[in-house]
């Protein structure tokens, strides 16, 4: 039987920290073994906000070791870089025909980033949505793991594609977002305040690159306070936070032991913190240290990312042979 078709891209703006890999790169591990899966680093996207490209090769570079490392495998899925597939943009000048500009004007990240950087307002960056339809719909994918935030986009991608089926007669699919479990993961940040990211708040996000002394300087400045004067006081948030990221990197019975010293209003935050920080480092190390050696072997890479391209290639260039087709590009 056919496996469904999933498609994912990761912005080259930075490393991979926690939050992606418990929000994000897990989902893409698991899926590996029961889809065809698409995996692809959006060089073309992160020319619309960084266009300065000094770093761009050292960060996409970056963005796939650091995702093999944590467990994606280049034989399972296609690796590739959007920008080696000239048949997205292809598909992108097509879907930006039935793309309107008002609608593209209300997309929320367009306001957001146009709030962020009113200077560099481009066409590419209003048409980031039409972009990211046509990585998608070049596979004709039916699933698409990625975060809250990203489902306006793809309430758009389903638009553009009914309206190509309408005009063309059917070809794509209607995307969905796709998440393992019931459950949407948010990693929060040490400080106590909002979710760790990329960018933002770098000393209370841990990276999958930091190493072991960081993360365990990052993890003992985690916000704490006294500790509960009674039994089984209500635990405040910044320590609901503590507990839950232990509850991604320990064992159940270490978090039930803190769990129950709380309780009994006799938790040494110190103990745990230093617990929380070997088991931190335990998690990451071996990912960072399988990141540098991938990163270092530059030879691999290349060809991890010819392979996939050609891969992806395959499926990219059937689809566009078959639009071209419908809108009646195909002379004799
Ligand atoms: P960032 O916000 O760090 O720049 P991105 O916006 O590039 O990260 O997100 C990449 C993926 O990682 C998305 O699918 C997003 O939902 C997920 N993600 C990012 N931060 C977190 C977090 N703290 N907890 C859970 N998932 C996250
Ligand atoms: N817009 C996504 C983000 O900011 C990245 C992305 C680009 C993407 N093209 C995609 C995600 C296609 C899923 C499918 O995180």
């Amino acid at each position: 039987m056919q496996k469904e078709i999933v498609v994912s891209g990761i912005r080259p703006t930075g490393h991979l920290h926690l939050g992606n890999y418990f929000g994000a790169m897990r989902n893409y591990v698991r899926m590996q073994e029961e889809y065809d899966c698409y995996f692809f680093v959006a060089d073309w996207h992160s020319l619309t906000t960084h266009p300065d490209t000094k770093e761009l090769q050292e960060s996409v570079l970056g963005v796939l070791a650091e995702n093999i490392a944590a467990g994606l495998d280049p034989e399972k899925v296609a690796l590739y870089a959007q920008s080696a597939l000239p048949e997205i943009a292809e598909l992108y000048l097509y879907l930006n025909m039935l793309a309107y500009k008002g609608e593209l004007e209300k997309t929320t990240t367009f306001k957001d980033k146009v709030r962020l950087n009113p200077d560099n307002v481009n066409a590419g960056l209003l048409t980031y949505p039409v972009l990211m339809a046509a990585d998608i719909l070049i596979h004709r994918a039916k699933y698409v793991p990625v975060g809250k935030d990203q489902e306006q986009h793809l309430e758009m991608a389903r638009n553009f594609a009914q309206r190509f089926n309408y005009r063309y007669t059917e070809l794509f699919p209607e995307p969905q977002a796709f998440n393992f479990g019931s459950k949407l993961i948010k990693v929060p940040s040490l400080d106590g305040s909002g979710k760790m990211s990329k960018s933002e708040n770098q000393l209370a996000t841990l990276y999958l690159v930091d190493d072991d002394d960081l993360i365990r300087k990052k993890v003992m400045k985690a916000k704490t306070d006294a500790g509960p004067t009674e039994p089984n006081s209500e635990m405040p948030d910044y320590i609901q936070n503590i507990f839950q990221l232990m509850a991604l990197v320990s064992e159940e019975s270490t978090v039930q032991k803190f769990r129950d010293d709380f309780n009994n209003a006799n938790i040494r935050y110190g103990d745990m913190k230093k617990a929380l920080a070997e088991d931190m480092v335990k998690f990451i190390a071996p990912i960072r240290q399988k990141a540098a050696d991938i990163l270092a072997d530059k030879a691999y890479l290349k060809k991890v990312l010819d392979e996939g391209a050609e891969k992806a290639k395959d499926s990219a260039r059937r689809t566009i042979e078959e639009a071209r087709r419908l809108i009646g590009l195909n002379y004799l």
